[in-house]
């Protein structure tokens, strides 16, 4: 059911039996409570949609649910950035902190209360509006690990301006077709990133991102590193002169009141073809969605000190650094850098300092701090953790366990968390006080949300009775609203392959228990340390090198990043590989999508396994990248064409 590539991990998921029940003492503390899934969901949602945010506005109707189109607290009208900054200070939270920052260099760091954010972002939205920004204008923002990125964010939804927010890793293609798409008039940057003690160019990515993006017609640029980049006349401003000198009365920009269902953000993301799909999330169930979890999932009390190590350049920068934990007042770190630079202490340290009581971040970080060794992590206190949470792609239970003994002292319960850019916000999750908890298992759907496992003829499986395919199949609040000018990509790819529930795309099996594993994507998206990518997309950019005629793209297991991307390429005129054309691929990738996106390995094949209807057959050459003895061959034109990729393949590890 699952992909190949994961079938080391999904045995060992399989194997796996050992269970840890809450500890009593949590269960006793907990924001969650025993009977918590007895609740009504509607109830449950619609007293979080009260309690939790507030409305200028109060919403009439609870859900609208139009298959495949949800609608959430229609009626209401509220504001994002007020929901997170505005009513914290009037409520005599200005001196809580919201945001620990820690630059690299390690010595520039920041602490920055709820009332220094709202001055940083009245200032910021006064400038943005300086320039014409207002509600319904649409900026993309390409922006690293700065003070500046949540609040641009928060400035623009004081204005009521959608925006898109685009990984700092992608390329200057990527960020240019996503500004195109979208339509955007503004773009947000900065000079250029911290990384590993280099500043990483982001204005001249941006640059050349414009060119292809004719209307963007205003560019803002944070200067972070001093680094020289070309300032265009009439078109790039510096944000100091832009933002710097602007009032900072929150009376002076009042917050834009919104639509429950305007449009919030778009968050592209890999699909199966090899454009990008734009995914939409309105403001009201988006913000109760991720707020609400975040208070659960994680335990938020008001002294929390709350860590998710992501980037906000992804959904989960987006709902659990940014808007989910700010509704919720909650103290947050957040970093600029990678966690070796200056060296493998630098997490450690940062829970430390900080006294972190949640860590949330993906398996493919795990597995590389264990690769690393406890060494670094054994010479700090690391005692303040309760909570470890996981998200991005499946958790072999051996970094599990690691995750939980070694990082977590034993004690800490680990929330593996499973969700998507669409879901916009967890739905299936231990609760840490309630679940008791299965290395490698998601446990639970989160209350409300009816996820289940189908069969190919869409019957649901039975828990105990075997995998299948992830569905949904009733609407969540945090709900992506469709895709970007393509409602027939939207029906096709979510909502076709069974009548009545949401595809997700994973392979799922529930225990005899009911808990849910979810075992990996079941389509042609693959999972990079987390990161998704589609063959197709990577397909293209190989092919758009001059020199290659023809390429297949597969992923295989990685004991680190989950799976690794193996590219198959014939080049032109018959021509031979080399290194140097394997670098300058690899590179030619980088550019077109992003340094991520660069194949692990690259095979240089005379040609590939074809089907007599002309379909390249991937298959085979996932069981060649696998080490794998063939499958099935006899549908090729050609039989031999994949033994001798495999002896090319295999002469070259
Ligand atoms: C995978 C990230 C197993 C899954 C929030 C999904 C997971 C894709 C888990 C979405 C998990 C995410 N266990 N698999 N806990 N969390 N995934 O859109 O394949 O970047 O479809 O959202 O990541 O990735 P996306």
């Amino acid at each position: 059911m699952a992909q190949d590539g994961q079938s080391q991990n999904i045995d060992a998921l399989m194997a796996e039996s050992r269970t840890y029940p809450p500890d009593p003492a949590f269960t006793e503390q907990a924001n969650a409570k025993p009977g918590f899934y007895d609740q009504d969901p509607d109830e449950f949602w619609e007293r979080e949609g009260r309690e939790r945010l507030s409305w200028f506005t109060d919403f009439t109707t609870l859900k609208q649910w139009d298959r495949p189109y949800a609608k959430w607290y229609l009626g209401g009208k509220l504001n994002a950035c007020y929901n997170c900054v505005d009513r914290h200070v009037e409520n005599g939270l200005g001196d809580k902190v919201a945001y620990y920052w820690e630059g690299e260099p390690v010595d520039d760091r920041l602490t920055i209360t709820y009332a220094d954010l709202q001055s940083r972002v009245v200032k910021a939205a006064n400038g943005f509006k300086s320039l014409g920004i207002g509600k319904g204008t649409k900026v993309a923002v390409y922006l690293g690990m700065i003070p500046e990125a949540p609040v641009t964010l928060l400035a623009l939804a004081r204005l009521g301006a959608p925006f898109t927010f685009v990984f700092g890793g992608f390329s200057a293609t990527a960020l240019g077709s996503r500004m195109q798409e979208m339509e955007c008039e503004y773009l947000i940057t900065q000079d250029a990133a911290n990384r590993r003690g280099k500043p990483g160019p982001l204005k001249p990515t941006a640059d050349e991102a414009m060119d292809m993006a004719p209307t963007v017609k205003t560019c803002v640029t944070v200067n972070r590193t001093g680094t020289e980049v070309d300032m265009l006349d009439g078109r790039d401003h510096w944000w100091s002169d832009v933002v710097d000198g602007q009032d900072d009365d929150p009376k002076s920009c009042p917050c834009e009141p919104m639509d429950s269902e305007d449009l919030f953000f778009l968050m592209f993301s890999s699909g199966t073809t090899g454009k990008p799909k734009g995914i939409l999330h309105t403001t009201a169930g988006y913000l109760a969605g991720t707020s609400t979890t975040h208070h659960y999932v994680f335990d938020i009390k008001p002294e929390t000190v709350y860590w998710c190590a992501a980037d906000i350049g992804w959904i989960t920068g987006h709902s659990y650094i940014v808007f989910g934990p700010l509704v919720n007042a909650t103290t947050s770190v957040m970093y600029e850098g990678t966690p070796d630079f200056p060296d493998k202490a630098r997490w450690w340290e940062i829970i430390e300092r900080y006294k972190v009581n949640v860590l949330y971040t993906a398996p493919t970080t795990i597995r590389t701090h264990m690769k690393w060794g406890t060494e670094a992590l054994q010479k700090h206190d690391l005692s303040s953790l309760k909570i470890l949470g996981s998200v991005g792609e499946p958790i072999n239970p051996e970094a599990w366990i690691w995750y939980r003994d070694n990082v977590g002292g034993g004690k800490c319960p680990v929330v593996d968390t499973w969700w998507q850019t669409e879901n916009g916000m967890i739905l299936v999750t231990p609760l840490p006080g309630l679940t008791t908890l299965k290395p490698g298992s998601a446990t639970h759907p989160f209350i409300g949300v009816k996820a289940a496992v189908y069969d190919e003829a869409g019957k649901e499986i039975a828990p105990g009775d075997g995998a299948g395919y992830m569905v949904v199949k009733e609407p969540w609040p945090a709900m992506f609203r469709g895709l970007l000018n393509d409602d027939q990509r939207f029906r096709e790819t979510y909502w076709s392959t069974f009548p009545d529930a949401y595809l997700a795309g994973d392979g799922a099996r529930v225990d005899g228990d009911g808990d849910f594993w979810l075992m990996g994507r079941i389509d042609d998206v693959m999972n990079v340390s987390g990161h998704r990518l589609s063959t197709i997309e990577i397909e293209s950019a190989l092919v758009s090198h001059p020199d290659v005629a023809q390429a297949a793209v597969v992923s295989r297991a990685d004991a680190t990043t989950g799976q690794a991307i193996v590219a198959y390429v014939t080049l032109k005129d018959g021509a031979e590989g080399s290194p140097e054309k394997l670098t300058e691929l690899r590179d030619h990738v980088g550019k077109e999508i992003g340094p991520i996106a660069k194949p692990a390995n690259i095979v240089f094949a005379d040609s590939l396994p074809m089907t007599r209807s002309g379909k390249i057959m991937r298959r085979l050459l996932k069981d060649v990248a696998e080490n794998r003895a063939l499958g099935d061959t006899t549908t090729l034109a050609d039989p031999s064409v994949v033994n001798e990729i495999k002896e090319r393949a295999d002469s070259e590890k």
